[in-house]
């Protein structure tokens, strides 16, 4: 795959810029409910050795979906953390957490991950999960997580990796056109997932593990047909392909998931290491 084309025009670098910010809370609420989505990131969490009592922060906590599995995970005696540059995602987080019977149990912050607002060694674990793909200087927002975690301490990234993307559809050039099109254009870096472990490394975490899991939807889930139509509806506004294209593309999507032969899978890496 060739590099980035252009600026990157991801919205999740500045979603409270966006037109309608409260989309993006949404989007990452359906994400958040999708049972393949909740089983990978529940397993990840346990792969980063969350457990009761454990201080822990989460960094570009968005709608909060992970801060709330914390919240569950580290109990009443525990403490999360979670912070987003968003100031309608925290907002949005802390409603949410009222609403799903965690009130005081999560303290959201409007916060960069590139600066975070916490003393050195303040953590037991800091997790970010899908935010490194989003930014520009992926090693400065994880040279603050192995900051502010104490020693012997865990710093755990999770993020998918959009070559790994695998789409049952009849036109597989057009199929290939719009996926890679799009990451292209709205990603620094598509492949993020499979960079991570070298980043923890760089970073000089020691005893740096990789768990690779997938998101796997055989049936058009509500969250897959909607990121599906986004890509189309990206493929148009970049110029990949015109709009009469990107709809056959759909199209022919649909006619798959009807004929139950829909098949979609997506690598997701995560990666832990212990602070020295
Ligand atoms: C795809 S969402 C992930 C949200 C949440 N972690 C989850 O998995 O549901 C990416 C989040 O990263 C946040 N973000 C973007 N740039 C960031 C930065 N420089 N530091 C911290 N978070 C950032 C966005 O505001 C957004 O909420």
């Amino acid at each position: 795959m060739s590099r980035p084309i252009g600026q990157p025009t991801d919205p999740y670098r500045a979603i409270d810029a966006q037109a309608d910010p409260t989309e993006f809370v949404e989007r990452l609420e359906e994400r958040g409910e999708t049972p393949s989505h909740v089983r990978l990131r529940r397993r990840f969490l346990r792969f980063a050795r969350v457990g009761r009592g454990a201080a822990v922060l989460e960094v570009g906590s968005g709608s909060g979906v992970v801060a709330r599995d914390l919240a569950r995970m580290v109990g009443a005696r525990g403490r999360v953390v979670a912070v987003d540059p968003s100031r309608t995602c925290v907002m949005a987080a802390r409603r949410l957490a009222r609403a799903h019977g965690l009130d005081g149990r999560i303290a959201f912050r409007v916060a960069d991950g590139r600066r975070l607002p916490f003393r050195g060694g303040r953590f037991d674990i800091t997790l970010a999960v899908t935010v490194l793909l989003h930014v520009d200087e992926p090693a400065a927002v994880i040279g603050e997580m192995v900051r502010v975690t104490r020693r012997g301490g865990i710093v755990g990234v999770q993020d998918q990796d959009f070559g790994t993307l695998a789409l049952e559809h009849p036109d597989r050039r057009v199929t290939a056109e719009i996926l890679d099109g799009v990451v292209e254009r709205l990603y620094p870096e598509p492949l993020s997932g499979r960079r991570l472990p070298g980043l923890l490394r760089a970073a000089g975490l020691d005893r740096v593990r990789l768990l690779t899991d997938v998101y796997q939807d055989t049936a058009l889930a509500p969250y897959t047909q909607r990121f599906l139509e986004h890509r189309a509806e990206n493929a148009v506004k970049f110029g990949i392909v015109d709009a009469a294209t990107a709809q056959h593309w759909l199209d022919g999507i649909t006619d798959i998931a009807r004929g139950g032969r829909f098949v979609m899978t997506l690598t997701f890496f995560g990666a832990t290491g212990v602070r020295p």
